[in-house]
């Protein structure tokens, strides 16, 4: 190999940490752009990155697992690494059944130490080969959450910023339907039937 080749490829795996699939679970509900932010950054160190949303009956999701999926989808398509998928039940038992080796997690402040740690060794005890690998998002979404998105979001405040363009699109329509109705393109208007003379 060409010295100049060489240098090329390490710098293209400089910071890839495993060579496995890792795994990105979650809610999604709906995918922030901190979510957003640690797929981009996971995709950069690890082979393959599955985003993987928890399909979950108890709970009541703003946006089903179908539209999750869907914007995930969009959001990632420029990522080759990376793929959505959706799992149910243990989240270790569908990460094995996927043979990956490696969990990514994102921690935003101290405040989320706590439940990550507990999951995290949880994880581990009931499957010790599964890693878990913990990633900072950016500062600037160390506050974004999905709960306080819906929070803002359903009391009609400004979610800008905070959500991609796709996502707060979705968010609008789905709390304003109206709001579909007046956005040209967006719905198929019904074309008039010519009389007959
Ligand atoms: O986005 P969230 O809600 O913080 O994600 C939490 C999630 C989906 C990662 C976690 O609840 C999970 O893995 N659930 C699957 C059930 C499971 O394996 N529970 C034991 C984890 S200690």
């Amino acid at each position: 190999m060409l010295r100049d080749e060489h240098f090329l490829l390490t710098r293209l795996l400089r910071g890839r940490l495993n060579k496995g699939v890792a795994i990105y679970p979650g809610s999604f509900d709906p995918p922030t752009n901190g979510h957003l932010d640690l797929i981009e950054r996971g995709s950069k160190i690890f082979e393959e990155l599955v985003v993987a949303i928890l399909r979950n009956s108890e709970k009541s999701p703003m946006f089903s697992v179908p539209e999750r999926r869907e914007m995930l989808r969009e959001l990632t398509a420029e990522l080759k690494n990376v793929r959505i998928d959706t799992f149910d039940g243990l989240m270790v038992e569908y990460a094995k059944s996927i043979e990956a080796t490696c969990v990514l997690r994102g921690i935003r402040a101290i405040s989320d130490y706590e439940y990550e740690l507990q999951m995290a060794l949880m994880n581990r005890k009931l499957e010790p080969t599964l890693e878990t690998v913990f990633m900072m998002p950016a500062d600037k979404y160390s506050y974004v959450s999905s709960r306080l998105v819906r929070e803002v979001a359903q009391a009609g405040g400004p979610v800008r910023g905070l959500v991609p363009e796709i996502v707060e699109q979705k968010l609008r329509e789905k709390l304003d339907p109206a709001y579909k109705l007046e956005q040209p393109g967006l719905v198929e208007v019904p074309r008039r039937r010519k009389r007959k003379a």
